[in-house]
């Protein structure tokens, strides 16, 4: 790849996913010699804005070190900026004969990342295959969730698209796949006797997949009231990462042999019903401080009386061998306790016990974040002269055993795998068509006002029904 241009494009680079997230990681990317030797950059924005306007939006998120300046000048002397509005086939021929002219009449690979608002990504999709595609090189288009609403928006949107692109050259984002301890899953399981075997029914009482922040949706409660947590957060990323958990090995880590396995375990599942889930929606806490006091239908942009929810717990079955019967519940919420993503793996009560019912349940968890982990609760014989049980953990706090260590953001192994054309992290279109399967029907009946959600205050667990329901499906 090294010295054939790579011109990476980024429409809506004045949006605020651009200056948070893609500009900064771009940088740092750079900054570290990933990138191929000759890449060029091209902002792409209805904004009238020039680049030194952006650059000075971008500065406050890009964390450049003192020794770093001359570096940090050259990176924005690779960039461009091109006014545009993605509604005009003109501005996207401008945008054409930009990226030419850094061909230099060579071959050259052309990357668009669409950061644009959900109702401009078709507008802007049809524009790039019809004016920009490379002639001598390939060209690799990146989005970002929402895949569209429901099956049928989603078919749409992937029918439009495939009638563009071929699969290969569409990266859909599910950013979850590219965290550390996500990617780990397939390491720990396929990679070790000791979980492997375990990885079942007969040995596995329930799976615990949770997401939890403890921020409410103030400022964007807008976008977020369109979507809810479950399309913001459950049919992605929770499900993604419970189809990559339940999978059977595949027959190589191949992207696509993986995603083969990803998608048996969705076409194994039901779809969801209204008695799988419970919902909730967050109150202000008046005892709390700041945002805490504001609850969900306290912030402007959301429609008075909304029904939205901002918590949802949902038990889900996969139908196969290996799991029949072994609840899997997903749980995600806003304006909760704690920041915390994690799957945890409870195990059976020991069977025969001989130690009085001292004996807690083996639970192993893998903790994405904060501090990612992998531990497991074990019981051991408590130190001294006695003869009772103890529970304690096998600890692999990664901050303690790899100390010093600095594990890349999601955002850049996302990027870098668009350049490096892995699309192992990044979802197929049959994947998303089956989590719209399972989640439509339900999301049908939220929609149409079926089902109110139960207030929880902010800073709380979430509503009390999430940890019956939890109860009721073998999870202690
Ligand atoms: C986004 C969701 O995609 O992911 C947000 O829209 C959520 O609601 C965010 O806060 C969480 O990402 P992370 O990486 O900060 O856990």
């Amino acid at each position: 790849l090294d010295n054939v241009p790579h011109v990476f494009t980024i429409l809506g680079a004045s949006e605020d996913l651009a200056k948070k997230k893609i500009y900064p990681t771009l940088w740092r990317l750079y900054r570290h010699g990933l990138l191929p030797n000759v890449t060029w950059f091209i902002g792409f924005a209805r904004s009238n804005m020039a680049l030194a306007e952006v650059r000075a939006e971008c500065d406050q998120y890009m964390q450049v070190k003192r020794d770093e300046k001359e570096m940090y000048e050259k990176f924005w002397g690779l960039n461009v900026w091109v006014d545009g509005s993605p509604f005009m086939s003109r501005d996207y021929e401008i945008l054409n004969l930009e990226i030419c002219k850094k061909e230099e009449n060579t071959s050259s690979n052309r990357f668009f990342y669409i950061a644009l608002p959900p109702h401009l990504l078709q507008h802007s999709a049809e524009r790039i295959s019809t004016y920009c595609m490379a002639d001598r090189g390939w060209t690799r288009i990146i989005i970002e969730k929402p895949f569209g609403k429901d099956s049928d928006s989603s078919a749409q949107l992937s029918n439009h698209l495939a009638s563009l692109f071929k699969e290969e050259q569409i990266y859909r984002i599910d950013h979850y796949l590219e965290k550390e301890m996500v990617q780990n899953l397939m390491s720990l399981r396929f990679g070790n006797r000791i979980f492997g075997a375990t990885w079942n029914r007969e040995n596995v009482a329930s799976v615990l997949i949770s997401f939890k922040e403890p921020f409410g949706t103030f400022g964007r409660g807008g976008y977020f009231d369109e979507f809810g947590i479950i399309r913001d957060v459950m049919q992605n990323y929770l499900l993604q990462i419970m189809s990559l958990f339940a999978m059977e090995k595949p027959s190589s880590t191949s992207p696509d042999d993986i995603r083969d396995e990803k998608v048996k375990v969705l076409k194994s599942m039901k779809a969801l019903q209204l008695s799988d889930v419970v919902l909730g929606q967050y109150t202000g806490d008046l005892d709390g401080e700041g945002e805490a006091q504001k609850g969900y239908l306290d912030d402007p942009t959301v429609p008075a009386g909304s029904i939205t929810p901002t918590y949802a717990l949902a038990v889900c079955h996969i139908n196969n061998e290996r799991w029949n019967g072994v609840p899997f519940i997903l749980r995600c919420g806003k304006a909760l306790n704690e920041r915390k993503a994690e799957v945890r793996i409870q195990y059976h009560d020991i069977p025969g016990d001989i130690f009085g019912g001292q004996a807690k349940r083996n639970e192993l968890v893998i903790r994405v974040q904060p501090g990612e982990a992998v531990y497991v609760k074990l019981m051991t014989k408590a130190s001294g002269i006695n003869f009772e049980l103890e529970e304690t953990e096998l600890d692999l706090t990664y901050t303690n055993r790899y100390k010093g260590v600095k594990l890349s953001d999601a955002y850049e192994r996302l990027i870098l795998d668009v350049f490096c054309g892995s699309q192992m992290h990044f979802v197929r279109s049959d994947e998303l068509a089956q989590a719209w399967r399972i989640f439509t029907p339900l999301l049908k009946q939220i929609d149409g006002g079926q089902v109110t959600p139960i207030p929880y205050k902010y800073g709380s667990r979430g509503p009390k029904e999430a940890d019956v329901m939890c109860d009721q499906n073998n999870f202690k």
